[in-house]
């Protein structure tokens, strides 16, 4: 394999059953409550506001969980996702809770001729999506075709700081190490984890990744005509993404343990495709 996508689909698609059965995404609450959304989108709320009969497509929807909770917030959803395994758990899931959301298999370049053309009120995406994607003007290019004039881009991602940063050091520091712009070469890992608990053992341990930076992400979402609505920065991501130097919060946050002003963790960023 030496096209990116095979080596990271390959990796996704080993992770999207241990992933439905940790109890890190919970399957099971989505199953037992219908009323049950992710603590991901719960935390969106307040800057998302109200869906209800908005249409959606979620990009990169992993095994769906954000996606059903969007449609549970009233939202007409369809997930999309490179990951012919991740895509099978996001309609087991469905399968077994009976909301109403369909799911697309493809890569989200390809998006708009997967989706038939289709535009959407809302494209909503992100918590380690971006890092996948070797260009963000090309991405930037896909949402834009995606979205109906009015419509809007939601985003809440890992921020390309904390993408840049070693792994937690004894001393505490927060060391740059790692690419905080876009560069044409992948940065590539090979790491037999995941992010959440699991005992599942993985083969598919290598990825390439990119990073794009703030700047950057805001620039190419403006090249495609696309005017920014908001963009606050948070000290906390959903997931433990400094193992060792982050306290989990009651709303399932990370944030540094030790002087978490220090920072930027994810961002919220809306984008608006103005009427004509
Ligand atoms: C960390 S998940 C993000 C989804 C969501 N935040 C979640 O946790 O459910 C990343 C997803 O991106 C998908 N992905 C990676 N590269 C992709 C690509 N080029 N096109 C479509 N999906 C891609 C993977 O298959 C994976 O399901």
């Amino acid at each position: 394999m030496d096209d990116y996508r095979d080596i990271n689909r390959a990796n996704w698609d080993e992770r999207a059953p241990a992933h439905a059965t940790s109890p890190d995404y919970n399957v099971q609450g989505f199953i037992d409550d219908p009323g049950h959304i992710s603590h991901v989108v719960r935390f969106d709320r307040p800057l998302l506001g109200d869906v209800g009969g908005l249409r959606g497509v979620h990009l990169q929807c992993h095994i769906g969980t954000d996606t059903v909770s969007l449609s549970r917030l009233g939202a007409r959803m369809t997930g999309l996702d490179f990951s012919p395994v991740s895509i099978e758990q996001a309609r087991s899931l469905v399968a077994r809770t009976r909301d109403d959301v369909n799911f697309v298999e493809s890569d989200v370049y390809d998006a708009v001729p997967a989706l038939g053309g289709e535009q959407f009120d809302l494209v909503f995406t992100g918590i380690g999506a971006l890092c996948w994607l070797p260009s963000i003007s090309r991405w930037a290019v896909t949402v834009s075709a995606l979205l109906k004039p009015g419509g809007r881009l939601f985003i809440r991602e890992g921020h390309p700081m904390l993408w840049s940063l070693t792994d937690a050091r004894p001393d505490g520091l927060l060391v740059v190490d790692f690419p905080y712009f876009e560069r044409t070469e992948a940065t590539v890992w090979d790491e037999g984890g995941t992010y959440v608990e699991t005992d599942a053992v993985f083969t598919a341990t290598t990825t390439h990744s990119w990073n794009h930076g703030l700047g950057e992400i805001v620039m190419a979402l403006q090249a495609e005509g696309l005017q920014l609505a908001g963009l606050v920065e948070h000290d906390s991501v959903p997931w433990e993404a400094l193992p060792g130097q982050m306290t989990k919060d009651d709303r399932g946050e990370w944030r540094l343990t030790d002087r978490p002003w220090r920072l930027p963790a994810s961002y919220t960023l809306q984008a608006v495709k103005p009427e004509p």
